[in-house]
């Protein structure tokens, strides 16, 4: 036989070997999960990357157990699909986890695979994407299945803050294998097929007797708006993989690089007379912190994080001036604006990962106090709410911060006051800065006057006032400095561009020690 017909032949051979690899578990499993409402893991990777540009690692990975049958049982692609593509031009790395291949279920290979990729990701310095669609420990493989899990484990918490890493639950994702995207920077979910928990369902009923259903316990409203677990909710999974990308357009490769630069054609000087409305001047009346936000970004381009978590506390991703920036906004709409248990989490988190990722720190206050109430001290404000005081401290990105309105007590300092390390720090002209409330002041201070007065409302009253007028202003503030001016609310945007320009050369000498220790 010639050469060239025997390399032919084993062409063939690599075309077959590939083709078969690529249907998975076979047409009749793809078809069952397309009935589930369900992409298949590739079909998921040509509808995430840039079209084209995917290029598969590790196809031929095989595994290797023998227990329970498994010398017989053959899996294409280990259950995983490998390899880097293109997102919007940028390289990213991404595992997508094959249910028609043995349930997506995490052998000993099916593991090395994916860590490979992830230590592919963090050599490169590219993000890496998970997307979860599996049956948990692959039962026939016993303890080698658990290390796989440890291994992803591990290399979740190397690459934390090293690489943005991001999971997509796109099925089952029970058990310890929960861990893994609750390690990483962002969790998405789709509604309907989407679910987590450490327990399931029956494991549930029969330990405590409660009875629920699997969307119920663990789908995307509930871990989106209960528990925090995930930060983002998408109705299908194409609308899924449109915010992972936009998600990623506001975000730096890695930590040793700046998060892109977008031209985005909206004027830094654009004034906004509106703002000068939307902020009431009685402290008693509500808006909604969007309408601040939402003029003040580049085009009104704002991406939310947590959108339905802590909805009093508003986090996201926006461009200013063409930077991207973090944004963290008190919501007055919401239990007054309070900082609580969730809040500071929701916060504290979201402050983190802008701070390893050299992204600014944009914060709009309007803060009347911590939320009072037996749950939140049985629960740990102290403790949730020293991780916020934690983390704007602990930030070295530049910090901006506006106070719109109310800023009091413990609650002022927290959300990134000038005592916490804010670079620039703006009041409107109707802000109050102070230790609380002219209402709660007047009746700590002058609870005996009030109460001996010939009529204590109108002494009360008149205390409310004069507290107000010597307390409730920005000028003390900006008196001592602590705030650095105090603005017309319609030159918001250029302000504050202005700071993030003049801030953005900003060096800090790092302290030498292994790492501090936020309270958890
Ligand atoms: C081996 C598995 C598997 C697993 C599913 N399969 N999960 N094989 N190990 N963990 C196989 C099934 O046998 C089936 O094979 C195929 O995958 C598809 O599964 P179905 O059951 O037909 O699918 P469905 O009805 O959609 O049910 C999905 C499921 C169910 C809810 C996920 O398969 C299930 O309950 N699986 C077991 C889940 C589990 O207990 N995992 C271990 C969790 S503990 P065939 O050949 O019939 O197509 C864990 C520990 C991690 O993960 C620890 C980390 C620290």
């Amino acid at each position: 036989m010639s050469d060239s017909i025997q390399f032919e032949a084993k062409l063939k051979e690599l075309r077959e070997r590939r083709s078969k690899i690529e249907l998975g578990g076979g047409q009749k499993r793809i078809e069952r999960q397309h009935e589930r409402g369900k992409m298949t893991a590739r079909e998921r990777i040509a509808a995430f990357f840039d079209p084209g540009t995917f290029v598969e690692t590790d196809a031929f990975v095989t595994h290797r157990a023998t227990e329970f049958g498994m010398a017989d049982v053959e899996a294409p692609g280990e259950g995983v699909v490998t390899g880097y593509g293109l997102v919007n031009g940028r390289a990213v790395c991404v595992a997508a986890q094959d249910f028609t291949v043995i349930g997506g279920s995490l052998g000993e290979m099916h593991a090395e695979k994916i860590c490979k990729v992830m230590d592919l990701a963090a050599k490169v310095g590219v993000p890496f994407v998970s997307l979860n669609d599996s049956g948990g420990a692959r039962i026939q493989e016993g303890v080698d299945a658990l290390k796989g899990y440890g291994n992803i484990f591990y290399r979740n918490v190397k690459y934390s803050g090293v690489i943005p890493q991001i999971s997509v639950i796109l099925g089952p994702c029970a058990g310890g294998a929960v861990y893994s995207p609750a390690l990483t920077d962002f969790v998405f979910m789709v509604e309907g097929i989407s679910n987590m928990f450490i327990t399931g369902p029956q494991v549930i009923k029969a330990v405590t007797g409660e009875e629920v259903s699997t969307e119920d316990l663990g789908g995307a409203l509930i871990h989106n708006q209960v528990s925090g677990v995930a930060q983002f909710m998408a109705p299908d999974e194409p609308t899924c993989f449109e915010m992972i990308r936009t998600l990623l357009s506001y975000l730096p490769a890695n930590n040793l690089e700046d998060p892109p630069f977008v031209e985005t054609g909206d004027e830094a000087g654009r004034l906004e007379p509106k703002l000068r409305e939307v902020v009431p001047v009685d402290p008693t009346k509500g808006y909604s912190m969007y309408d601040v936000i939402y003029p003040m970004v580049d085009n009104g381009e704002f991406f939310e994080v947590s959108k339905h978590f802590a909805t009093n506390i508003i986090t996201g991703f926006a461009r200013l001036g063409g930077r991207a920036v973090g944004i963290v906004a008190s919501q007055p709409m919401v239990k007054a604006g309070c900082l609580d248990i969730d809040a500071s989490d929701k916060a504290a988190r979201f402050v983190r990962f802008c701070d390893a990722f050299n992204i600014p720190l944009v914060t709009l206050v309007d803060v009347p106090g911590y939320l009072p109430g037996v749950d939140q001290e049985y629960g740990g404000i102290i403790r949730h709410g020293a991780k916020l005081l934690y983390a704007y401290s602990e930030a070295t990105v530049p910090k901006v911060t506006v106070i719109t309105r109310k800023a009091y007590g413990g609650a002022y300092i927290a959300m990134c006051s000038r005592h916490l390390g804010a670079d620039m720090v703006f009041a409107f002209p109707h802000a109050e800065i102070a230790v609380m409330g002219p209402e709660g002041a007047a009746n700590v201070v002058f609870r005996k006057e009030i109460s001996e007065a010939e009529d204590p409302a109108a002494k009360r009253a008149e205390k409310i006032k004069e507290f107000r007028e010597v307390f409730a202003n920005p000028y003390v503030a900006a008196g001592r400095g602590y705030i650095d001016d105090v603005i017309d609310p319609q030159e918001l945007r250029p302000r504050v561009i202005s700071a993030l320009e003049i801030t953005a050369t900003k060096m800090v000498e790092q302290s030498r020690k292994k790492h501090g220790n936020i309270p958890l």
